[in-house]
């Protein structure tokens, strides 16, 4: 029996408290995500569960129960508040996938801070923005990261402090450093958690837009009550699962489902902090017996691309649930999974903005390959007009998603950016951005992105950002970044770029600039092709027209080109 019994039953009498009851909070009562993730769980009996198993590089394995996780995160906050970090500052976690990672983030909670994770692959130019709007004041890190926190500190005045986890005495501290060893520190047995509420800020994290800088998404600690529901009715997290989320808590998923959801439910989840690789994925699941796994269609793709006899190498039979995010999972990775694991990969839809799963597929329900399904219960959802924004109730009718809002774990704003957050409401809708439509059953199909933001293997990357680093080179007059189609990661990103007089158009050069802007970028962001052109697509008001280079991409029709202003170039 799944969790979710019928999800019929479960919309027809639904209600946020089913959730507060289970987790024992009424409405005015003190609520600490932290907290929720280890104390409570130790309290009901299971300090001795595992809560982490872990794998790092060079095979390491480490294992943590969630006593264990506790103690990691008391001695984590009793360390920050000690160095006098104040509750509502913004602590970064800058790191790997390693445990501290992990501890450090329920730490912060514990304390009252805001936790800030960003990618550790990030590089100097897409830290320090993140870094400027949230004006961390701490940043927890590694050895191999310090370097770029290095390189930009001198102008971040807000940062008071750099904790390094993983400190080896080899070099000297400079201003500013501080080093925690999570392994040889007395652990902290009592750790009075900071009394945060509901509307507490909890998690802030950054998201890029076709404009403008990244944006800072400030969740709070009331989101772990769809963490909780969602990771238990969608995912069917049960007592004795073991769980991989293969997402980086760098990303929203990786917080909502790869710390928060599973931990509140007391279930055991696997890390693996090592590069894709088909063996290796399969070795993993099939060593730490994974029952539940929720991954990302990139990866899925990549997963069919290595080929169905890896699989049969391997004892998959453990695998009793699939899940997938991020991107578009396109029906035939559904039917493949079916084939190899004799289990779809279910498909949720939702964003960073909306901290929990919004559109799914349930255990139990029908699968439509290539569709997301129906709205989780207590969501109300409708593809609405992209001008009216009135609800288009026609079946097969293509409109933005819309979602009312009020749901626990929907973001409060962006952080220092309250103009931008109330554009995203329309006639009463939350609009993010993606358009679909509905079937006459009431499936949901996604059918693209209403913007020029760029979704490369699941991770959105702003043709904003990309542009600015690219402009930043001595040799670039001009740029324009869009997508163009890629069999395993959907798309990739593509730069059109045009020279400053007296710059050749060489590979060498193209290298230079590649070379130059890895540095500021994050690997994911980083262009896959470049196209040197005289010039590019405008507007008459001198605004670079990406749709049409993106049409040509992608072998589109080119549409509308009155407002072109080099039209007959
Ligand atoms: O465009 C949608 C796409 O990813 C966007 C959200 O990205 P992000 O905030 O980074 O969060 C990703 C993980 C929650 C959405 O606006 N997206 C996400 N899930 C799906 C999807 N597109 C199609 N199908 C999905 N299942």
């Amino acid at each position: 029996m799944f969790n979710i019994g019928s999800y019929e039953e479960r919309v027809k009498d639904f209600s946020w408290s089913i959730a507060e009851k289970e987790l024992d909070y009424k409405d005015g009562d003190v609520i600490n995500i932290g907290w929720y993730c280890t104390d409570r769980i130790c309290q009901q009996g299971k300090a001795d569960k595992l809560a982490l198993i872990w794998e790092g590089k060079g095979g390491k394995e480490k294992r943590y129960t969630f006593n264990d996780a506790r103690l990691a995160a008391n001695t984590f906050g009793q360390f920050l508040r000690d160095q006098g970090v104040k509750p509502g500052e913004r602590v970064c976690l800058f790191m790997d996938k390693i445990p501290e990672l992990y501890f450090s983030f329920l730490g912060v909670l514990k304390m009252g801070a805001i936790a800030q994770p960003l990618f550790s692959a990030f590089g100097d130019e897409s830290l320090k923005v993140r870094l400027d709007n949230s004006e961390a004041t701490t940043i927890i890190t590694q050895k191999k990261h310090v370097s770029k926190v290095r390189r930009i500190l001198a102008d971040m005045s807000y940062m008071k402090h750099v904790i390094m986890v993983d400190y080896d005495g080899r070099s000297p501290l400079r201003e500013r450093e501080v080093a925690f060893d999570l392994e040889s520190a007395t652990p902290v047995e009592d750790f009075t958690c900071e009394p945060t509420f509901a509307e507490t800020p909890s998690v802030l994290h950054y998201t890029s837009g076709t404009t403008g800088q990244p944006k800072g998404v400030k969740h709070v600690h009331y989101s772990l009550i769809s963490q909780y529901l969602t990771s238990k009715w969608v995912l069917d997290l049960q007592d004795d699962d073991i769980y991989w989320c293969t997402a980086d808590p760098g990303w929203v998923t990786g917080t909502s489902y790869g710390i928060i959801g599973p931990w509140s439910l007391g279930v055991t989840q696997c890390v693996l902090d090592r590069g894709f690789s088909a063996e290796e994925w399969y070795r993993f699941i099939e060593k730490h017996r994974v029952s539940m796994w929720y991954s990302a269609p990139t990866a899925i793709r990549s997963l069919m691309k290595a080929g169905d006899e890896l699989v049969t190498k391997h004892d998959m039979k453990c695998l009793r649930m699939l899940a997938s995010v991020g991107e578009p999972l396109n029906s035939e990775a559904v039917i493949w999974s079916e084939k190899v694991f004799g289990l779809p990969f279910l498909d949720t839809y939702w964003q960073t903005e909306t901290g929990s799963m919004m559109i799914c597929n349930y255990p139990g329900m029908k699968v439509k390959p290539g569709s997301m399904a129906k709205p989780f219960p207590g969501i109300t959802a409708a593809v609405v007009d992209s001008d009216t924004y009135e609800e288009i109730t026609e079946p097969g009718q293509i409109g933005l998603i819309g979602f009312r809002p009020g749901w626990p774990a929907m973001m409060r704003t962006y952080w220092g950016n309250e103009e931008t957050y109330k554009s995203k409401f329309k006639n009463g809708w939350y609009i993010p951005g993606d358009r679909a439509t509905i079937d006459k059953e009431g499936y949901f199909w996604f059918v693209g992105r209403d913007d020029d933001v760029i979704n490369t293997g699941g991770h959105l990357v702003s043709p904003f950002e990309v542009e600015s680093a690219l402009l930043e080179h001595e040799a670039v007059a001009e740029s324009a970044v869009v997508s163009k189609p890629d069999v395993v990661n959907m798309e990739v990103v593509k730069a059109f770029v045009v020279l400053k007089a007296g710059f050749d158009p060489t590979d060498e050069l193209e290298l230079k600039i590649m070379n130059f802007i890895r540095k500021k970028l994050s690997p994911l962001a980083m262009p896959q092709e470049t196209e040197y052109v005289k010039n590019l697509p405008k507007t008459r008001s001198g605004k670079i027209m990406r749709r049409l280079l993106h049409a040509q991409e992608w072998g589109e029709e080119i549409g509308d080109t009155s407002t072109l202003e080099n039209e007959d170039d």
